[in-house]
């Protein structure tokens, strides 16, 4: 057999690869991957009231005040985590078909952003969502016409969004919505309007996932959307080679880093994306797959950290430059103890 790496030349007795895990120090030296705080993006939920709310299908995560969200930015670089994700929670009488709240300058995402901004500064990136779902009656991420979500006239929408966003002082717009050119139209009316430094991470392979459920609840979205589905702009489960379309095209299109989402369950196309095409590859490590390890962990099935460690290790091991992950302030806090 060809062997160009030698990878087969050794042979048991004289190969014994358990020499090398015997101690602790040698499986350090011999560690390929390595998670570090670095790599952590932190989402959080901020919602219009004056305490923190318990999200009950995600233990230890709540709906904050701004405040709070501000205190938590602050936590966030002490910590060392690079950036924050904020979810607005939109009380349902803000909510429209036509999702207006999205567009108003002085929304609960925006008022967020310019609180965070002003404490922290360019110590901390901001994410936003360019979506409509958190503000649409209907919990679609666009816009509804004759029972579709219409593609280019939610584009048009969705440019409007970003803009609002970054002037809200956003560094970073994570369009989660699916729609086709967005990223491209998205690029050029931040740039119109003089954001030229303000980055797109795209949602470029974004699922149909059931793993959003307890997000869904989160941000009430669960509620508006009932049983209706985003198979119609959210891609196949069943799809690999697609998600290298997804994320091509919007590279092609100006978006700076990708993402794939969900993600243990989909690592073989985080693995594709980043080994094929090399470009900033991110990963989110979705509501539901945190809800798995926190429910299993409060049973005692299984260990909250290792558990939640090893998850994130395969994601960089899969290919991931970084993650986004409910449990960005813990593993900070546990990789500074190790
Ligand atoms: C909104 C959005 C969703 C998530 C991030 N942005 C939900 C959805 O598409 O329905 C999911 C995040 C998570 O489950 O943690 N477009």
């Amino acid at each position: 057999m060809a062997d160009p790496n030698g990878i087969f030349a050794g042979r048991f007795p004289s190969t014994r690869l358990r020499r090398s895990r015997r101690y602790e120090w040698s499986r350090n030296l011999a560690q390929e991957h390595r998670l570090s705080k670095h790599d952590l993006i932190w989402p959080l939920f901020v919602h219009d009231q004056s305490t923190a709310e318990p999200i009950a299908s995600m233990p230890g995560i709540f709906r904050w005040p701004i405040a709070d969200v501000v205190r938590q930015a602050q936590e966030a670089c002490s910590l060392g985590i690079p950036a924050i994700a904020i979810f607005p929670a939109t009380p349902p009488s803000h909510k429209t078909d036509d999702a207006r709240e999205a567009l108003n300058p002085e929304n609960l995402v925006c008022r967020c952003v310019r609180a965070v901004k002003k404490a922290v500064g360019d110590q901390l990136g901001v994410i936003c969502d360019v979506a409509l779902d958190p503000y649409s009656s209907h919990g679609h991420d666009g816009l509804v016409r004759n029972g579709d979500v219409a593609n280019d006239e939610t584009v048009v929408v969705l440019c409007q969004q970003a803009v609002v966003q970054a002037t809200a002082g956003c560094d970073i717009i994570a369009p989660s919505d699916m729609m086709d050119g967005r990223v491209g139209a998205i690029r050029q009316a931040l740039d119109a309007h003089g954001f030229q430094h303000v980055m797109i991470l795209a949602y470029a392979a974004k699922y149909a996932s059931a793993f959003y459920g307890p997000f869904r609840d989160a941000v009430g979205s669960a509620h508006s959307l009932g049983s209706a589905n985003k198979n119609s702009y959210q891609m196949n489960p069943a799809n690999g080679l697609e998600s290298l379309r997804e994320v091509i095209l919007d590279i092609d299109e100006g978006a700076d880093w990708v993402m794939v989402k969900p993600g243990l369950p989909y690592l073989d196309i985080v693995y594709r994306v980043k080994a094929s095409l090399g470009v900033p590859t991110f990963v989110y490590q979705v509501s539901g797959e945190y809800s798995m390890v926190a429910f299993a962990a409060q049973h005692g099935l299984i260990d909250r950290r290792r558990g939640a460690l090893e998850s994130l290790l395969a994601m960089k091991r899969a290919g991931a430059d970084g993650i986004l992950t409910y449990f960005a302030p813990e593993v900070a806090n546990w990789l500074a103890e190790a």
